[in-house]
């Protein structure tokens, strides 16, 4: 099932690559859907010679883009004309959850510093109600874990997990230094991404409501 699941995400990352033009600065988003696409467009930039600027969401994706050779820049340099990004859980109001990967901070301030979005998904990602298969991931300040708990059950947090590392002890650190708790909600109104947002502590959620996003959607075969 791998294997079909990879042809709805490697129709969409094609697509994308077809979209890169010449002096492009694209944003790029994490994920192995996102990465599929890297792969089409490195070869684009070799057999095209395009001069494409690309800024990274993630220290995997900044390692992708140095090994396919796509050059990269940063938000100090430069805005994106666009930017590609993959998600969890996509739903019929196009609010996503993201942040499987843990970068959804750096996802959502690319997503806010471009002025065209594109999410790129296969059609398992297609949910009536975002929060059923998927946590909401909020990052949050250590020392500010215990207060930010308590206020998510306020939020009507019914379970909160403080996601474990891999291949060490403890729980995750992001690349920002902070920790991520994986959270489900009784329910997720539209105003749950904004009192999230304002609790002290929290850094950012992965929870996308009202943006201005374009959804490629590619079904598996
Ligand atoms: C990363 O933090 C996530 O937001 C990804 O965009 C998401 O997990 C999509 O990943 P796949 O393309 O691997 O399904």
């Amino acid at each position: 099932s791998e294997i079909i699941n990879q042809s709805g995400k490697q129709k969409v990352a094609q697509q994308i690559a077809g979209m890169v033009k010449d002096g492009d600065v694209l944003g790029i988003g994490s994920g192995s859907t996102v990465y599929m696409a890297l792969l089409a467009i490195a070869e684009r930039i070799k057999t095209e010679k395009l001069n494409v600027l690309g800024i990274p969401t993630s220290v995997e994706i900044s390692m992708f883009c140095s090994k396919l050779g796509i050059p990269m820049t940063t938000l100090y340099e430069h805005t994106p004309n666009w930017l590609f990004d993959g998600a969890d859980e996509v739903d019929p109001k196009n609010s996503l959850i993201k942040g499987r990967g843990g970068a959804m901070f750096k996802e959502k301030l690319l997503i806010a510093s471009s002025p065209r979005n594109y999410i790129i998904v296969d059609d398992s990602k297609i949910v009536e109600k975002i929060n059923t298969n998927f946590p909401i991931p909020i990052e949050v300040f250590p020392q500010a874990l215990l207060h930010v708990e308590a206020e998510l059950k306020k939020l009507g947090a019914n379970s909160i997990v403080l996601r474990p590392a891999k291949g060490k002890d403890g729980p995750v650190i992001t690349e920002n230094n902070n920790l991520i708790l994986d959270c489900y909600f009784n329910e997720v109104p539209d105003t749950m991404e904004r009192d999230i947002k304002s609790i002290t502590g929290v850094i950012e959620s992965g929870l996308f409501i009202g943006y201005s996003l374009e959804i490629l959607v590619a079904k598996n075969e």
